[in-house]
């Protein structure tokens, strides 16, 4: 793997290949083993047909995701508030773990992109912090 991650909450999850010969391959990622908490949802972005498209720009106070690019490719903007850094999502066994407090963009996707996100808890708006300041003020306050 050649992405490090220097941001705080944040890892590469490599899952195993099962090679099924020239039939296929199956990546498996199992609660508490590959990912690292319960998993309650599972959801997708797909269609991604915009070329300057950026999602997420917000961070959670809570809840945990991996984010795996099933199909194609994308780049995950990462900022703790004190590290930035990019990672590119571009195998299908190789996803990153996104952890509280990490503010975070997906951008350049590629055709056909397809973003599988699995995650810690059900969708709360609540959970969202979705204004830069905002979340900048949060992590500080976190800390005292
Ligand atoms: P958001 O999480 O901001 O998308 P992204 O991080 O990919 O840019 O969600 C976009 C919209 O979809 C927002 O109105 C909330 C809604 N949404 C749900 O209703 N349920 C969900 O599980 C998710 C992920 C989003």
């Amino acid at each position: 793997m050649d992405n490090e991650i220097i941001v705080k909450n944040s890892k590469l999850i490599e899952l195993q290949t099962i090679v099924d010969g020239i039939d296929g391959i199956i990546s498996v990622a199992e609660n508490f083993n590959h990912i690292p908490f319960e998993i309650k949802r599972v959801y997708y972005i797909y269609s991604l047909n915009n070329p300057d498209a950026i999602r997420g720009k917000h961070a959670h106070k809570q809840l945990e995701q991996v984010l795996f690019c099933i199909n194609g490719s994308c780049e995950i903007g990462l900022d703790d508030g004190t590290n930035q850094q990019t990672v590119v999502l571009d195998k299908p066994n190789v996803g990153i773990y996104l952890g509280v407090e990490l503010w975070h963009t997906m951008d350049k996707f590629s055709d056909n992109c397809i973003l599988l996100v699995i995650a810690s808890d059900i969708y709360k708006e609540s959970d969202y912090i979705r204004n830069y300041d905002e979340f900048i003020r949060y992590i500080n306050q976190d800390k005292k």
